[in-house]
């Protein structure tokens, strides 16, 4: 996720791209840059945030009535002044700035390097500026419209010419663009909180859609240039709620990017019928000789890596575990080079996570980072990355981070059993369309949060929560808990169902909500039971049950229904009503749900 801004029209375009980058910098924040064009085309970049960015301009005189900006959350390449955008093509004659990820750059590339281009970045952005001077006959929007034509991947983009210094083009494909339609000038931005103080008049570009933007004018064609029609919408947001995208926290914006987030994180990994992970440096015969894996890990992460512990077990038969990374540091564990660590962090600076992978290596395990900040220690630090291209988190709680991280965790369990011949053809076939069902049930799951909400609001009473689940649905109870809690600040444990009996249930009364997640369907029967104990305690439960499972109404209190889903992958969607749970019952309580008390987003002290 990145922020794009353009501006054409009267007025000086650099102190309207600093502002609307402003508006945009949570969509990422590690580096930025501007283009004009005045008496000549000038790019200023930097890595930071649009505060660098605006100190490196206060030595410099830049004006001009045309111009983009960009502010990063880098995907390819990590976050340093040279990747930075905008991006020139080899002449330095075109700029763009780009939002996505281009799945076939690497070939674009080699393409272009074989022609004896030169490049400068690590990016994948970079190829477009380099393909649009190749197709340049004099026209930018025809030179735009032939490169996007090559483009395999999400992108929003926004080019200039310092030879069309009347015009800048945009084109989007599954990466959100705006255009605001101003009085002799013309805006464009990734969303629209960057350009409601200029103009309220905003038409939200369409998949496809390629907008050739002047100051008087603007025309939008679909891919054969046929000039089509778009609305012009009214939007009356304030600016701190348009940042939110109308939410009222970032929390339940970024719950509700979850389907997207979901599509990203498998892009250029299910292909077709297939699993592939290009980025995965591992050969057959080096995962030949892994004898135990391990996920070290800290708080929601660590809740993603027990998922991959099951996985690991049912899918490449080798001994694994989950270990918090605060006391993985301080033991000894037994480790060597036959050992494959997986480090899991959404921000990648935590620090008994990095401490973990410290004495993971030292040990001389193998070591794979599943990571969402691009260029953050524990990317540099593993001998592997793999990304998990979330966006910027910026709500406290952990949500879309985990979504991702389980969903990759998935995708290189299932990719390492192909190598190692331990899946089928068919099974890989049918987990891929599996994969692909994912976005719809997320969605299905978030557009049904009215019913949560609902459930919520019978709740006033509840002293303390406990959340039972069996297997996979166990690991998804212990996220559960935690969300809860941390903003919530009611007490919440999760507990193996089958453990109840042993101790907790003595716990359980009138006053006590049981969350039980009852979708693994193996042992769908022996939760059941569990349930029953609790309520012969008099304690309310909500179940979380799969469409179709319905004698469990006989039971529960109430059930919220998930969508039918293989249960290997079905923790990917069925964290989303445990994480709608925790919200609302913050939200009822009036707390401040993206800044929960004594906790901090990135946690780099011990
Ligand atoms: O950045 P990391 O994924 O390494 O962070 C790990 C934990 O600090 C983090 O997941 C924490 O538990 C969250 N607040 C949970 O919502």
């Amino acid at each position: 996720m990145c922020g794009i801004v353009g501006y054409i029209g009267d007025k000086e375009a650099l102190p309207i791209l600093i502002d609307g980058l402003k508006k945009l910098e949570y969509r990422g924040y590690d580096s930025a840059g501007i283009a004009i064009i005045g008496k000549d085309l000038t790019v200023v970049k930097t890595q930071g945030r649009i505060s660098d960015l605006e100190k490196k301009l206060s030595t410099e005189e830049i004006q001009g009535t045309i111009g983009i900006g960009h502010t990063r959350w880098a995907t390819h390449g990590i976050p340093n002044d040279i990747n930075a955008h905008p991006h020139f093509s080899e002449s330095k004659n075109i700029v763009v700035v780009h939002n996505g990820i281009i799945e076939n750059y690497i070939e674009i590339k080699k393409m272009l390097i074989k022609e004896g281009k030169v490049f400068r970045s690590e990016t994948d952005t970079e190829v477009i500026p380099y393909l649009i001077e190749e197709f340049y006959e004099g026209d930018l929007l025809k030179a735009v419209n032939k490169a996007t034509d090559l483009l395999e991947g999400s992108y929003a983009i926004a080019v200039m010419s310092k030879n069309e210094r009347d015009r800048f083009i945009v084109v989007r494909k599954d990466s959100p663009l705006v255009l605001g339609v101003g009085d002799h000038e013309n805006f464009v931005a990734s969303d629209i909180p960057a350009l409601l103080q200029y103009t309220k008049d905003i038409i939200i570009l369409e998949n496809g859609d390629i907008a050739d933007i002047h100051k008087d004018s603007y025309t939008i064609y679909d891919r054969d240039l046929k000039p089509i029609r778009r609305n012009i919408q009214r939007i009356d947001w304030k600016i701190e709620d348009a940042q939110k995208g109308g939410f009222k926290h970032f929390m339940l914006k970024e719950i509700f990017e979850e389907p997207n987030v979901i599509k990203e994180a498998m892009r250029g990994r299910i292909k077709g019928d297939s699993i592939e992970i290009p980025e995965l440096k591992l050969t057959k015969e080096e995962l030949s000789s892994i004898n135990q894996v391990y996920f070290v890990a800290c708080g929601t992460a660590y809740h993603a890596g027990l998922v991959g512990r099951y996985l690991v077990e049912k899918y490449l038969k080798i001994p694994s575990t989950a270990e918090v990374a605060s006391e993985f540091r301080y033991r000894d564990p037994v480790i060597d080079k036959h050992t494959l660590l997986f480090v899991v962090s959404q921000s990648g600076e935590t620090a008994d996570t990095l401490a973990a992978l410290r004495l993971g290596k030292a040990k001389g395990a193998k070591t794979i980072g599943i990571v969402n900040v691009v260029g953050s220690s524990v990317s540099r630090e593993v001998d592997n990355v793999i990304y998990i291209h979330a966006g910027p988190e910026i709500a406290v709680a952990s949500t879309k981070a985990y979504v991702a991280q389980v969903e990759v965790i998935a995708l290189i369990v299932l990719y390492m059993a192909k190598i190692l011949g331990c899946l089928e053809t068919e099974e890989e076939k049918h987990l891929a369309k599996e994969f692909n069902a994912l976005y719809d049930r997320a969605n299905n799951i978030i557009q049904r949060c009215g019913e949560i909400a609902d459930f919520v609001s019978t709740t006033k009473n509840i002293e303390e929560t406990f959340y039972i689940g069996r297997n996979l649905d166990f690991a998804l109870s212990l996220e559960g808990a935690l969300k809860l809690k941390e903003i919530s600040y009611i007490h919440a444990e999760g507990y193996p169902a089958g453990e109840l009996k042993h101790g907790p249930l003595a716990l359980i009364t009138p006053n006590s909500l049981v969350i039980a997640i009852n979708t693994y369907k193996p042992l769908r029967e022996k939760t059941l039971s569990n349930i029953k104990e609790v309520k012969a305690r008099g304690g309310k439960v909500l179940a979380i049950a799969e469409e179709g499972n319905s004698n469990i109404e006989e039971v529960a209190d109430r059930v919220f229904y998930v969508p039918k889903t293989r249960d290997d992958l079905a923790p990917i969607v069925n964290i989303i009503p445990l994480q709608l749970i925790a919200y609302y019952m913050a939200e009822t309580r009036g707390l401040d749900i993206d800044k929960p008390r004594n906790l901090a987003k990135s946690v780099t002290v011990e």
